[in-house]
């Protein structure tokens, strides 16, 4: 703890070439559960944003140069890092973020370190290849080179984890990285800069600026980033693509969702309640693969109403450093004024009130976990993200509208499937366009495993092997060999 306080009462920089640099504008980060002033943080401009690219630009190709096996030991060295701070990394995201400190000590921060460990393994293993050419007398190869300098865009839900997810491939691929946390938890970031310095990253791979969507911009529309890498909202993502335009810089991007769990009659109902309220809840429900649409078979649908109901009623509210607490506060005020603002009108649009979903009084900024029940497909609560502890509970009658239900949306990030019939498992599975399909069980990350949206919901996936072709160029060789 002790550490910790040093840590929040320094004056923060913004981390570039490998020290702290000071800027002018500055703004506070809170801690959601009391509303207190944690910190301020550096609102970086544009100068800063633009030394922050140069340091980028100029480190790169001397990391590139690195052996594949050197980079391999800086982020082996880093996972550790990571791993080994553990307490305190989780206590910092929990005072930023309002996440139950046994959500950050069990889940962001091992697996961010988790991430660093699985990406360490890549530089030695991940190259082109020969390709068998019919042309007479030439030899043609692929090489996988880093596409260069990549500002990685993250939100404030997951802060240390996503921004692993980007960081990780980023830099074993040999890019140099600028990292942008949300405006909401720029604090473990800042840590990480720290911590990646230590495990022997070369100054200037890693930089990290804080600020708000401004300075998110300002990266976007760089001429000398090469790429982005972006979660958040699809209004942003949009915004993103048309910001990139000037150079036709690579842009992937992890946005909104509003996924569905289908419950069906033959499902073992114990598993399932679990996979939902797993799926609605976790994380104060502010989790893009959020399965608020909860489908269900209409011969069950009251009785999983009612289950559902019980287990809201057991949600220990309260601040995330308690223990005994399984939710905590949303991560502003902002935050849960939108979430009571969806449930308000979808009440109005005639959505039922079956359990919880109402502001609770501060200080904090808390929200009693709510369940609300309709069959109007229109329902502002059935289309929107609302990002927040709330789920709507809809009867169908057959698989095939199931199925036909889960698709009625914009977005294809994630969904769930409740069912002991193996062959209704796979073709459910199969008929939901998604990007992720969780079978009675909901929230299974890994980093081996492919993560990303259809529709809506991005472009290209991150995590596995698959997210080295987002930070990597393909360069075909031919060689003249007569
Ligand atoms: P947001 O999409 O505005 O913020 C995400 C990140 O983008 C932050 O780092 C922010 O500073 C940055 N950003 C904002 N405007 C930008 C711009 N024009 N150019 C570049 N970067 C920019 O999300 P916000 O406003 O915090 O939340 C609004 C809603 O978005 C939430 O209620 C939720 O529905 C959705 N959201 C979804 C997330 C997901 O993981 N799918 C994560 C965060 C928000
Ligand atoms: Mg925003």
């Amino acid at each position: 703890m002790d550490k910790l306080s040093a840590f929040l009462e320094r004056e923060h920089g913004v981390f570039i070439g490998g020290d702290w640099v000071p800027g002018r504008d500055r703004f506070e980060t809170r801690n959601p559960a009391t509303g207190e002033v944690l910190t301020e943080v550096v609102q970086a401009d544009q100068s800063l944003v633009d030394q922050a690219v140069d340091a980028a630009r100029a480190a790169q190709p001397v990391w590139a140069n690195q052996t594949p096996a050197a980079r391999s030991r800086v982020l082996y060295r880093l996972a550790e890092l990571v791993a080994q701070h553990r307490d305190e990394l989780a206590l910092l995201e929990t005072l930023d973020n309002g996440k139950p400190l046994r959500e950050s000590k069990g889940g962001d921060v091992p697996l961010a370190a988790e991430h660093f460990r699985y990406y360490a393994g890549w530089p030695t293993k991940f190259g082109g290849q020969t390709n068998p050419v019919s042309v007479p007398g030439m030899l043609n190869y692929t090489l996988r080179e880093p596409v260069g300098v990549v500002a990685a865009i993250v939100p404030w839900n997951f802060p240390l984890l996503i921004a692993a997810w980007k960081v990780a491939p980023a830099l074993a691929m040999g890019n140099a990285v600028i990292l942008k946390p949300a405006e909401q938890t720029p604090l473990t970031a800042l840590r990480l800069a720290e911590l990646a310095r230590e495990a022997g990253l070369p100054d200037g791979v890693l930089n990290v600026v804080t600020g708000d969507g401004r300075t998110g911009a300002a990266l976007v529309a760089h001429r000398h980033v090469d790429k982005v890498s972006f979660t958040g909202s699809t209004e942003v993502g949009r915004r993103i693509v048309a910001g990139s335009v000037a150079n036709l810089k690579r842009v992937s991007l992890e946005l909104g969702g509003k996924s569905a769990n289908v419950i069906f009659a033959d499902a073992n109902l114990r598993k399932a309640v679990r996979g939902v309220m797993m799926g609605v809840f976790y994380n104060q429900g502010q989790v893009c693969v959020a399965g608020s649409r909860v489908l269900v078979e209409r011969s069950i649908h009251d009785q999983v109403a009612e289950l559902l109901a019980a287990e809201v009623e057991k949600v220990r509210l309260g601040d995330g450093r308690d223990e005994s607490t399984t939710m905590g506060p949303l991560v502003s005020a902002e935050q849960r004024d939108r979430v009571a603002g969806f449930v308000r009108q979808g009440r109005e649009q005639g959505a039922r009130l079956v359990a919880g979903a109402e502001v609770m009084d501060g200080p904090g900024y808390f929200f009693r976990p709510g369940l609300l029940a309709t069959e109007d497909a229109s329902n502002v609560c059935v289309r929107e993200e609302i990002f927040g502890p709330v789920a709507v509970l809809m009867p169908f009658d057959s698989e095939e509208q199931a199925v036909e239900m889960a698709n009625d949306s914009e977005y294809g990030l994630a969904g769930g499937v409740y069912t002991e019939n193996l062959g209704r498992a796979h073709r459910v599975a199969a008929g939901i366009r998604t990007g992720t399909v969780w079978v009675n069980t909901y929230n299974a990350f890994d980093a081996a495993s492919p993560f990303g949206g259809y529709k809506q919901s991005g472009w290209g996936r991150e995590m596995g092997e698959q997210a080295l072709d987002l930070y990597t160029e393909t360069k075909s060789v031919w060689i003249n060999t007569k």
